[in-house]
């Protein structure tokens, strides 16, 4: 296990490129089994969770070949069976987007109950209803590990009486071979959804409305492989943005995709950050001074849940009172008892609200990291503090970011791993 030291205090300045999206890519690796032939991953993000992906497809007997940084072949036509290796579903909660494909193909699944970022309960609810409507007879057993069989996956309408991504994925990736008609109900509308569902018409799918919350799906017999290019991390790049007004900092974000970043940028603009915008690189132009401002999470296009912990550091640094309102997720406001014992001024109203006086200058401390988001957040804090760090156990942090610390050290972060 590593740890990071930072020395925090100091302004930096350069070009902070963004790497691809990680909440694409772990779909990009489902949907290689809804196809036997061979598919180019490219730009995936060298990070924990990929890795943890492409070993659950390898332990399923698929091939995976990595030909460069960020470039995989990937050829699953050996996949035999839908047993899902437990040790590893319990490590994160996208290997559950596998299991529209291998019903598909297989029409048989035994899933344990996944495991992930520790941000909340995350149950499958609307994943084992789904499935239902597409005539998969679910059984539970005592041990939460789900058996799901159906001799042929048939069309349905799907309901999302509540607005997941992984289930909008999921149940897209099933309805591509599934026999007939699928449409899908108040589905998810974030850019990540409709670039797999690009990817997948490219290949022999017949999905339209990805992007709006009725997704029509239109089964197909079989589908080809191909290029899969991933889009920049959009979570990513706002929060390197986020990185550099918390840090006083010029910073060029680049490889990015703007568009995908209206909701926060105007949040941050109402704040007093100006920014130079072209068509894939933010300038952090204007940093001082910076104004407290109220947020409320929400599904794409809001203001996402995964940049939540990164703008509660950043209100730390702003003047007067903010309110974090996080409705997706009921577990990740703990983490700023961590940024109190930094020196911030937080109150924790209830599991989904915090007020934060600030400025507050923070004080380097031992920490450890949450959770991915939480745990670039705190680094982020560690960044903006006076003096020491230690972020104990980075493991969280290597789940969702690749080679952090060198990408910091090159716009003059003082950051070792150990
Ligand atoms: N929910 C249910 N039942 C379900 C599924 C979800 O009640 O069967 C609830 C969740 O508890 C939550 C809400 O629905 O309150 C939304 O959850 P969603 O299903 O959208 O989350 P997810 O698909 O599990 C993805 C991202 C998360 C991101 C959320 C929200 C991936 C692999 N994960 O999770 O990303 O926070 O959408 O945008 O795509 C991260 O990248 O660090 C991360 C946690």
């Amino acid at each position: 296990m590593s740890d990071f030291i930072i020395e925090g205090g100091y302004q930096l300045s350069g070009k902070l490129p963004v790497a691809g999206a990680k909440n694409l890519a772990l779909k990009a690796i489902a949907a290689s089994l809804l196809s036997k032939d061979d598919m180019d991953l490219v730009n995936v993000p060298e990070i924990e969770d990929v890795k943890r992906q492409f070993e659950i497809l390898e332990r399923l007997g698929a091939s995976v070949n990595k030909l460069a940084k960020g470039v995989y072949k990937v050829n699953t036509s050996k996949v035999s069976s839908g047993l899902m290796p437990r040790d590893l579903v319990n490590k994160l909660r996208a290997s559950t987007v596998l299991t529209g494909p291998l019903l598909a193909r297989f029409g048989e699944v035994e899933l344990s109950h996944p495991g992930g970022c520790k941000i909340g309960r995350r149950p499958i609810d609307l994943f084992l209803k789904g499935f239902q409507s597409l005539g998969v007879e679910v059984t539970e057993t005592k041990d939460l590990t789900y058996k799901l069989r159906a001799k042929k996956l048939k069309g349905g309408i799907i309901v999302f009486p509540k607005i997941s991504v992984t289930g909008t994925e999921t149940m897209m990736l099933a309805g591509v071979l599934a026999d007939g008609f699928t449409k899908l109900i108040n589905a998810a509308l974030e850019p990540e959804i409709v670039a797999l569902a690009n990817y997948l018409n490219s290949q022999g799918a017949r999905i339209s409305g990805a992007g709006t919350p009725i997704i029509n799906i239109e089964g197909v017999k079989e589908l080809g492989a191909g290029e899969f290019i991933m889009m920049p991390d959009r979570i990513e790049a706002g929060t390197f943005i986020m990185l550099a007004l918390a840090t006083n900092s010029q910073i060029t974000v680049t490889n990015c995709q703007p568009e995908h970043l209206e909701v926060p940028l105007s949040v941050w603009r109402d704040m007093g950050a100006e920014f130079d915008i072209s068509q894939n690189e933010i300038l952090v132009k204007h940093w001082k001074n910076l104004r407290a401002v109220d947020i409320k999470t929400h599904e794409y296009p809001g203001f996402v849940t995964d940049m939540q912990s990164s703008m509660t550091v950043l209100l730390t640094q702003a003047t007067g009172h903010s309110l974090v309102h996080e409705t997706i997720f009921e577990g990740r406001l703990f983490f700023t008892d961590v940024l109190n014992q930094m020196g911030a001024d937080i109150t924790l109203c209830d599991p989904h609200r915090v007020i934060i006086q600030g400025p507050r200058q923070l004080e380097g401390r031992t920490i450890e990291a949450p959770d991915a988001r939480a745990g670039l957040a705190l680094l982020t804090a560690a960044l903006a503090a006076k003096g020491k760090s230690i972020i104990k156990n980075v493991y969280p942090i290597d789940r969702g970011y690749e080679f952090l610390e060198e990408r910091l050290k090159n716009i003059g972060a003082s950051i070792m791993r150990v």
